[in-house]
């Protein structure tokens, strides 16, 4: 009878949720476009809605449904976007390591890159979700466990070798399969991050990092 009541309530607190968020949900979609549809070195390809179902399949995992300047390179080889957007639904949407290690390993290897374009996909992310990231707040000092995760990402990204202590240092405070995700999440934006850069998507190649100072 106990359970049975509260599962009630459980479901009436899930609705009373979904409602309440719901129009900040819808305010953020109009937001949404976040490319400025500047040039890259190849063409974009972005076919119209209703019309290629990978391109829709991308769609339905950006907020507002907006294809990116990113889908539209990526779009130029059908195959390449499949596997990249498996590989990125998965980092970003099932990863097992904290949300807000995720947004600080992202920005921080956009960072090491110079990669604006990563940088301002991802500050609002990183913001709207009240997740630490490093350089978004620089008054707020770095706890053990943030601390722990730029070290990999600063010695993945510009050392490659990854010393044992380094690892060992970030393993206090994650679990092998997080581990894993971990070091997927570095690996995986410092190819986005090239990939970005030696494409020059949204002419953003030369653009300065705009981390707040
Ligand atoms: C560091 O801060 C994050 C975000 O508030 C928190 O989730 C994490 O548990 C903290 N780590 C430690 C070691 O206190």
């Amino acid at each position: 009878m106990f359970a049975i009541m509260s599962l009630k309530f459980a479901w009436v607190v899930a609705i009373l949720t979904v409602l309440v968020t719901l129009p900040f949900t819808c305010a953020r979609a109009v937001l949404e476009e976040r490319d400025d549809n500047l040039p890259a070195r190849v063409p974009y390809v972005f076919p119209p809605p209703g019309t290629d179902a990978l391109a829709d399949d991308i769609r339905s995992r950006r907020d507002g449904g907006v294809l990116l300047d990113l889908d539209g390179i990526l779009l130029n080889d059908e195959n390449l976007a499949t596997a990249w957007n498996g590989l990125a639904s998965m980092i970003r949407g099932q990863n097992t390591i904290p949300a807000d290690m995720r947004e600080l390993f992202i920005l921080r290897t956009g960072v090491l890159n110079e990669a604006a374009y990563v940088w301002l996909q991802h500050e609002s992310v990183a913001r709207s979700g009240q997740h630490f990231a490093p350089q978004l707040n620089p008054t707020n000092p770095l706890n053990a466990s943030q601390n722990a995760a730029m070290l990999m990402a600063d010695f993945m990204t510009k050392n490659v070798n990854v010393p044992q202590n380094v690892f060992d240092g970030l393993k206090k405070f994650l679990s092998n399969k997080q581990m894993v995700d971990a070091v997927a999440t570095v690996g995986t934006y410092n190819l986005v991050a090239r990939f970005v850069e030696a494409l020059d998507i949204d002419s953003k190649a030369n653009v300065p990092v705009p981390t707040p100072q």
